[in-house]
């Protein structure tokens, strides 16, 4: 399995062989538009992809990456890795800086901070606190080879629904991989003030149903509850064991089930 660059919340690593048996190289484009780490994305023979997702600090650092991942590792260097320079970083202004330090500032602080987790104050500053029990910072042969995995990819910020209406077509594969829809959302969430709720929820059901009017497939993963039943009325649906960390803690780990639902009947 490859690895992929980030630390992600909800990253599909143990999903992965489920997942990658409905792909086939016969599909003209594969989109993402929830790609968050990528998982999937960096473990599939790919030549042509549309990557998306609202997080703009992480399209911005994919797109530095590819400009000159060179320049994002010089700034990464001189970073202390120290749990100060953590707090100083996050924390400090970054009016001037370019999206080189931008990105280089992303990587180190996904790879410092407690459980890969993105998440914001309402104001939109990251807030998730170092965690002396996070990963390595990575070398820049590793950096490099996974620089060259981007360039098979187009990386865009924007909605879920608004890229994939605007230029999915026939033959194309979509794999979704929304966030769990929250009632309601202004409550404390993994992600950022645009946390995914229920009228999300309805605008992804619309969406699959027009990728599928246009000929193309789709695979939309989703935790098996109440919302995962109303997202796959009409389609095919796969139920598989996964693994979660509960509250975010790898040492409290729960098997549960994923439903994968789609429109490739296998
Ligand atoms: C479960 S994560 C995806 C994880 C990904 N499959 C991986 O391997 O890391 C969900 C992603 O959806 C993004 N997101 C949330 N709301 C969105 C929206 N309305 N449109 C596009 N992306 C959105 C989040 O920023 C997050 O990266």
């Amino acid at each position: 399995m490859q690895k992929a660059l980030l630390r992600w919340a909800g990253s599909k690593k143990k999903l992965l062989p489920h997942l990658i048996k409905y792909y086939s190289n016969s599909f003209e484009r594969y989109f993402e538009p929830f790609v968050g780490s990528g998982q999937l994305f960096f473990n599939l023979p790919l030549k042509n992809a549309i990557l998306s997702d609202i997080n703009g600090d992480l399209i911005n650092m994919y797109n530095a990456l590819k400009r000159d991942h060179v320049q994002v590792y010089q700034h990464l260097s001189h970073f202390s890795q120290t749990k100060e320079f953590y707090y100083t970083l996050r924390d400090g202004e970054q009016l001037d800086k370019d999206e080189f330090y931008l990105a280089a500032k992303f990587i180190f602080l996904n790879t410092y901070c407690f459980n890969g987790l993105y998440r914001t104050n309402l104001s939109g500053k990251f807030n998730v606190p170092y965690s002396a029990s996070s990963g390595k910072l990575i070398h820049f042969e590793e950096l490099e080879r996974l620089v060259a995995y981007l360039h098979k990819g187009e990386f865009i910020l924007g909605d879920f629904e608004t890229i994939v209406s605007s230029q999915c077509s026939k033959n194309d594969f979509v794999y979704l991989d929304p966030p769990y829809a929250v009632r309601n959302k202004r409550i404390f969430s993994q992600y950022s003030p645009d946390t995914f709720g229920l009228n999300d929820l309805i605008r992804l059901k619309s969406l699959i149903k027009e990728i599928d009017n246009r000929g193309a497939k789709f695979v939309l993963s989703y935790a098996a509850c109440e919302e995962s039943m109303f997202l796959s009325q009409d389609w095919h649906c796969e139920t598989v064991q996964t693994v979660r960390n509960i509250s975010g803690f790898a040492k409290h780990r729960k098997t549960e089930q994923e439903v994968l639902i789609t429109n490739i009947y296998q």
